[in-house]
């Protein structure tokens, strides 16, 4: 059991880094860094005053660079962002700006952390008190595993800090149909032999699909041998019902699993 758990362990960790995408870039810049509220609250009034004007509150009007998704043309780490703000882009389509340290770190922290689609940052909250709502009022623990604790049915999230931002994880948390990524996608599939097996997709390719089912087993099935497959596009996790506050300090948490030492 502890050598086919490790197995899954490793199989979802390789897979999530796949599945970053476009954001791996930014989430593990991102890893290296702890960004305060504060910071993020100073960043985000920055950005509203000097830089909003032609990025949009939302962050996507500029083409080719979309600051809330973490889009950029050149940039890929903090010390590029800093660079393009103090020095400008382009001969003056986008001006140097000369900013103090601490709100040139703010509109990093910013940027990094990412805002919600009015151009709200993304509020981070306290981990400790996150980990209590994880495991108590927001029932997370009873579908996800966190260090080895708790069911296979949803993804692990032992590193899900290292691979997501707080902007990615919040859309998680108040609407997952938006943020389902494909492969977590819920399937239901009928074997020749009339057995019903409903799961969690891992992987999928032409002949065979990988899943956890729903009694946490790790199931390979050869499609030739079904009658029926479906792939859900509704995912399993609802949108939750815990107050803003919550969800900040939840978030906190999340960004504090960065996988075991
Ligand atoms: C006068 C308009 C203007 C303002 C104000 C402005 N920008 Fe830009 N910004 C641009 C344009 C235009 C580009 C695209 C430049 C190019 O063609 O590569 C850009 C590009 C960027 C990029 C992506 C650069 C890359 O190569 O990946 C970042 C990040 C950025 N801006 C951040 C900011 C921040 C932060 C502020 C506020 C402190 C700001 N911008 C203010 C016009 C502006
Ligand atoms: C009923 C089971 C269930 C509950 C309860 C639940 N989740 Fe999920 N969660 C899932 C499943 C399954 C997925 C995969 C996508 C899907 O099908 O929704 C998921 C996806 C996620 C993801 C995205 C993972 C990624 O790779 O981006 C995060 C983050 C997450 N859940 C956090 C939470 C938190 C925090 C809570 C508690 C507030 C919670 N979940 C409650 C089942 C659940």
């Amino acid at each position: 059991m502890r050598n086919f758990s490790r197995a899954v362990l490793l199989c979802c960790a390789a897979l999530g880094t796949l599945l970053a995408g476009p954001e791996r870039g930014t989430a593990q810049e991102f890893a290296d860094h702890r960004y305060t509220s504060e910071a993020i609250e100073a960043g985000s009034r920055i950005y509203v005053a000097d830089c909003a004007l032609c990025h949009g509150r939302g962050g996507g009007d500029v083409d080719g660079v979309d600051i809330r998704r973490g889009v950029f043309r050149t940039v890929s780490s903090d010390e590029d962002l800093r660079r393009i703000i103090t020095t400008g882009v382009d001969r003056g389509r986008m001006p140097a700006f000369d900013l103090q340290p601490f709100e040139l770190d703010g509109v990093v922290a910013y940027i990094r952390a990412g805002f919600d689609p009015n151009g709200v940052a993304v509020k981070v909250g306290d981990a400790a008190r996150g980990q209590a709502i994880f495991q108590g009022a927001g029932d997370c623990a009873s579908c996800h595993r966190v260090n080895g604790q708790g069911p296979l049915t949803a993804p692990d999230l032992s590193e899900i800090g290292a691979i997501r931002n707080p902007a990615a994880l919040q859309r998680t948390l108040l609407d997952p149909s938006a943020a389902l990524l494909p492969i977590n996608r819920p399937i239901r599939a009928v074997t020749r032999s009339g057995e019903t097996i409903r799961g969690r997709r891992l992987n999928e390719d032409t002949y065979s699909v990988q899943l956890i089912d729903s009694e946490e087993r790790l199931r390979s099935l050869v499609k030739a041998d079904l009658v029926e497959y479906e792939v859900s596009e509704t995912p399993i996790m609802e949108p939750t019902t815990l107050s803003a506050d919550q969800v900040a300090d939840v978030i906190g948490y999340l960004l504090s699993l960065r996988g075991l030492p």
